[in-house]
């Protein structure tokens, strides 16, 4: 029997084969103490697709990296060069990426916010400096979750577990087409939702969930290496 210490997060199943993700108020303890070799991450069409070099870059550039390099390659990107706009295309892909995410019962509670005006990424980068759409981005995306067309009852708060499998697809659209990107919180926070729903005018009803900030990155950090075992339970925690 293997037996694993530390907070863990993830329980497997192995029977039927199901992972149950929880979460811990101790993981960031933890994810510290988890070594962080970046370089272990990068498999080799991740390499190409960044360093711009090697067999098969054209394909690997046209394509993107495949799903797997994608997500172990991914990280917050929180500095943007201005010089640069991002693609509509590129834009679309993302959205059409975060529609594709699964959602309770299907009920795809989602809308998003894609704001390009610079007057409006200024209201945003003063009032969430946290956000960083003032360093550098030429848009933000904004996912909001429907509070009235989800699922009803209890199950009303899935519309959160819904909007960041959108969120996430969105990064990860992103980060493929060799876009940078960062999730930055709004909800639950009271004041950052106030002030979303201001600027860009949201209607009661809808809840802002994160802003995410796109372009072209003027910033290289290094990926982290989360594998850590002891966040694994087989059958039983
Ligand atoms: C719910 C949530 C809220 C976050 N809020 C912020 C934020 O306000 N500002 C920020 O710079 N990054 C924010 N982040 C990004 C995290 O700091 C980042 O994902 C984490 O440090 C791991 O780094 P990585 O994304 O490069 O793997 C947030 C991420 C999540 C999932």
């Amino acid at each position: 029997m293997i037996r694993f210490t530390g907070f863990p997060r993830i329980f497997v199943l192995v029977a039927g084969l199901s992972v149950v993700i929880c979460g811990c108020d101790k993981a960031e303890d933890i994810g510290r103490k988890v070594a962080r070799k970046s370089g272990d991450l990068v498999g080799k069409g991740a390499t190409e697709f960044f360093s711009g070099v090697g067999e098969g870059v054209d394909a690997v550039k046209e394509n993107g990296p495949d799903v797997l390099t994608a997500i172990s390659t991914r990280k917050s990107i929180r500095k943007f060069d201005p010089s640069k706009p991002v693609e509509d295309e590129k834009v679309e892909k993302m959205l059409r990426a975060a529609m594709s995410a699964p959602s309770a019962m299907d009920k795809r509670p989602w809308e998003f916010v894609v704001v390009k005006d610079p007057a409006k990424l200024a209201l945003l980068a003063e009032r969430l400096p946290y956000s960083r759409v003032g360093n550098g981005a030429k848009l933000a995306i904004v996912v909001c979750g429907s509070l009235d067309n989800g699922l009803p009852g209890r199950g009303k708060e899935y519309w959160i577990h819904d909007c960041s499998a959108a969120a996430m697809n969105l990064l990860l659209a992103a980060h493929a087409q060799g876009l940078g990107a960062v999730w930055t919180g709004v909800y639950p926070g009271e004041e950052r939702v106030a002030a979303v729903r201001e600027i860009l005018s949201i209607p009661d009803g809808y809840m802002p969930l994160n802003v995410i900030p796109v372009g072209y990155p003027a910033e290289n950090p290094p990926v982290k290496d989360k594998w850590n075992l002891s966040k694994i339970h087989y059958d039983k925690w």
